[in-house]
């Protein structure tokens, strides 16, 4: 089977709906934030503060590159890596892309304490960053899900897309 990537904004659940939907239908889970923070042994925002975000982007493209080499896994991507059309290049070949897909206003909810993620850390970054991204997401993705809902909804509601 082709791999399964979910995208969409930061806070959208994509690494938890994986979680769920790996155990749902039996597939491998890679998470391609925790993949790097693994690999370098430092948090992605130890990474921008150290290296910064170009050198981050690179890493996630190795990445790219190294999981579209097998198929039959669940990969959960960054809110940022499918902006970058070299890694839709690479990862489209043998994937099918799910877009989860949150109002504002649950992603406010969710990112509005977050100290983790390096690209929120000034004020209407959320609302600036979604709008542009946003586009882009559906442009590139197979399906879309509602992901204002609980992981375990959203991750039902992805298999019984892939199921179908
Ligand atoms: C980013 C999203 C983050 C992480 C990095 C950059 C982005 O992943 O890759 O902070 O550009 O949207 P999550 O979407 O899993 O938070």
């Amino acid at each position: 089977m082709k791999n399964i990537i979910l995208c969409g904004f930061m806070g959208c659940g994509k690494s938890t709906v994986g979680k769920h939907l790996s155990d749902i239908l039996r597939i491998p889970f890679i998470d391609i934030d925790s993949y790097i923070e693994q690999k370098t042994n430092m948090t992605v925002k130890e990474i921008f503060q150290k290296y910064g975000e170009d050198k981050f982007r690179d890493m996630e493209h190795e990445a790219c590159i190294l999981f579209s080499q097998n198929d039959n896994k669940i990969i959960s991507v960054g809110g940022g890596t499918l902006i970058f059309e070299r890694n839709v290049d690479v990862l489209k070949e043998n994937s099918i892309i799910i877009l989860i897909e949150c109002s504002y206003e649950t992603l406010y909810k969710r990112l509005m304490n977050d100290t983790t993620r390096p690209l929120l850390q000034r004020n209407n970054k959320i609302k600036e960053l979604l709008d542009k991204r946003m586009p882009i997401y559906r442009d590139i993705s197979d399906f879309v899900v509602k992901g204002d809902y609980s992981p375990t909804m959203v991750a039902n509601s992805i298999a019984d897309i892939i199921k179908n």
